[in-house]
């Protein structure tokens, strides 16, 4: 068994969707296993996007992702990490397929829906940094 960190962004909440892909994650058969609403600020999204510090759109991701709370969870199941990157699509909003999260949902690459972990190291470092326990 494994666990990932997933987060449901602003966007997620204002349009309505957080049921839909809650849904999409469990109809998968992953367990979600803690859930919570919150609010995040600079200084925790600052860390969890350093990889993207330098890149010109860091600052419209700091801002997008402070303009509304987000849920956060933790999702285990069998070869989660990966499942849950195939069920969210592509980073880029165009190169997401049709039957997943952000290909049926999202029109840019901003604001495309929802987070996941991308390897076992990211994952256990984000469940702490979210849920301060792994
Ligand atoms: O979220 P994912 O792991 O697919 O992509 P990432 O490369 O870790 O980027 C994190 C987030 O930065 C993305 O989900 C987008 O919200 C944002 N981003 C962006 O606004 N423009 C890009 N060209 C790439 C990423
Ligand atoms: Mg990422």
């Amino acid at each position: 068994m494994e666990k990932t960190y997933v987060m449901l962004k602003p966007d997620c909440y204002k349009r309505g969707l957080i049921g839909e892909i809650i849904s999409r994650i469990e109809k998968k058969g992953y367990q979600i296993t803690n859930i919570k609403m919150l609010t995040l600020n600079e200084e925790i999204l600052k860390e969890h996007y350093s990889h993207l510090a330098d890149k010109p759109f860091f600052s419209e991701i700091i801002n997008f992702m402070t303009s509304g709370p987000v849920v956060g969870m933790i999702v285990e199941g069998e070869s989660v990490i990966e499942g849950i990157r195939i069920l969210m699509g592509a980073t880029k909003w165009h190169d997401a397929l049709p039957g997943t999260i952000r290909g049926d949902f999202a029109n840019n690459t901003t604001e495309n829906l929802i987070h996941g972990s991308d390897s076992r190291e990211t994952a256990e470092i984000e469940i702490k940094r979210f849920f301060g326990e792994f």
